[in-house]
């Protein structure tokens, strides 16, 4: 499938957007799981720049995002009409969508966990609840997670929530029982960011891709 990266982008510290984080190994890995979702929910708008993405790709998704942000929140909705973008943390996007979409639960969802950053001077990171409520409510589902740390390839960088790496060992529990794939490649595909930043896919479905590999 052909897509477009779009040359806008709302962020001050980019010249062009940059989708998960204008990795295209990322993207390529993931584009059948992308065309077949229904809906993508993610946790951090930020700018805007996998959102957009995903507006101008997959017209049939219905993209909900959230960012409690005041100043990205009002630009992204002017820079992305076609999302939802709604003005809360997460996880109460989780309540809201169950609220306004009910159906959403039995769809193919795709979830981009974003909002694992500092929000308004304080560290708060909702990655548990977050998975807990997907596990919990929905059937069909493929949670990417940003920035997260990766067992197998040290090259792809990782977030720190306080002094708690953004990695398996802090949900492993609520994971135990689902597919657990890293990214394995080295190649460094981004024309906006100088690192590879690390990502983890969690699903129920088999993915035969030797750019991953399931952790056992
Ligand atoms: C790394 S950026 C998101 C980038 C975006 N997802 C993308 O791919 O283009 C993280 C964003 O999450 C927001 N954020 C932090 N904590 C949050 C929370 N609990 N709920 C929702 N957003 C949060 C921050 O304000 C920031 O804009």
């Amino acid at each position: 499938m052909d897509y477009i990266i779009s040359k806008e982008t709302k962020d001050p510290n980019y010249k062009c957007g940059s989708p998960f984080h204008g990795d295209k190994i990322f993207i390529s890995i993931m584009l059948d799981a992308l065309k077949k979702s229904e809906y993508f929910i993610e946790t951090g708008t930020a700018y805007g720049d996998t959102l957009k993405f995903i507006v101008d790709n997959f017209q049939n998704m219905k993209a909900i995002s959230c960012e409690p942000d005041h100043y990205r929140h009002d630009v992204v909705t002017n820079f992305i009409p076609e999302a939802e973008i709604v003005k809360i943390t997460s996880p109460q996007i989780f309540e809201y969508v169950k609220e306004k979409y009910p159906e959403a639960h039995s769809k193919k969802t795709i979830f981009w966990l974003d909002a694992h950053g500092d929000y308004n001077g304080t560290v708060f990171w909702p990655l548990r609840e977050e998975i807990e409520f997907i596990k919990n409510n929905y059937s069909d589902y493929y949670i990417l997670i940003d920035d997260f740390k990766n067992p197998y390839n040290g090259n792809f960088k990782y977030d720190m929530v306080g002094d708690i790496p953004c990695g398996l060992e802090y949900i492993k529990d609520l994971v135990s029982d689902v597919n657990v794939y890293y990214p394995t490649y080295d190649e460094h595909t981004s024309e906006a960011w100088h690192d590879l930043i690390g990502w983890v896919l969690i699903t129920k479905e088999t993915f035969n891709d030797d750019r991953l590999i399931l952790h056992t």
